[in-house]
């Protein structure tokens, strides 16, 4: 079994990456390793913070480990939030101020259009690799479903009538930025098995 740390304290996170590996991997989080603090995610980019935060726990504690990051990047705004999606509505990180924001930035326009975008970085033996995926859809004027986390409310996936809020984690993960991000990581892992 390949023992890996995955560099996140979000627990929605771990909880959907582990839904989605089987028994090959064993998942250990930042507090297994006696990790407690703050990692730095001060880049401007996703793939930049994606790379920071990978590279500062391999390099501190001396394991393999992945992290992950993602953006929510709105057609109609330029991209943004992109980098700053977690404190969008403020530096208290509030999903509900986050959603609260969009929906005043999207006022009086048309175009709805928009992204999540999920970068994995890896540290596997002192090599870098990275996987990135997309999931596009359309954000919602109103709020709906009670599932998932951030701003799956008002995300609806292309394709899809339902927003992400209004899915179970397996439906989810199928179709989700990190589901493909998580899926490419996999691949690449059982290749170097
Ligand atoms: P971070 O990657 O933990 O920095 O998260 C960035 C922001 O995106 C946070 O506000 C999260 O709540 C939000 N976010 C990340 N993944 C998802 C998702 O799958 N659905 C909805 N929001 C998400």
């Amino acid at each position: 079994m390949k023992q890996l740390v995955f560099a996140t304290s979000n627990p929605n996170k771990i909880e959907e990456v582990n839904q989605m590996l089987d028994d090959r991997f064993d998942i250990i989080g930042l507090k297994d390793i006696g990790c407690t603090e703050e990692v730095p995610e001060t880049q401007e980019t996703i793939e930049g913070n994606a790379l920071q935060k990978a590279r500062y726990v391999a390099e501190k504690y001396k394991v393999n480990c992945f992290s992950e990051d993602t953006g929510l990047e709105i057609d109609a705004l330029d991209g943004a939030p992109g980098v700053y999606t977690a404190r969008y509505g403020g530096p208290e990180r509030s999903a509900e101020k986050n959603m609260a924001k969009v929906q005043r930035e999207l006022q009086g326009k048309d175009k709805r259009g928009a992204q999540f975008k999920t970068v994995i970085a890896l540290i596997l033996d002192g090599e870098e690799h990275t996987f990135t995926g997309i999931a596009r859809g359309t954000i919602r004027k109103e709020k709906s479903g009670t599932d998932g986390f951030g701003y799956d409310p008002i995300f609806a996936p292309e394709g899809y009538n339902i927003t992400f809020a209004e899915m179970n984690s397996a439906e989810k993960n199928k179709i989700s930025h990190r589901g493909q991000a998580v899926r490419q990581l996999i691949a690449f892992l059982e290749r170097r098995d």
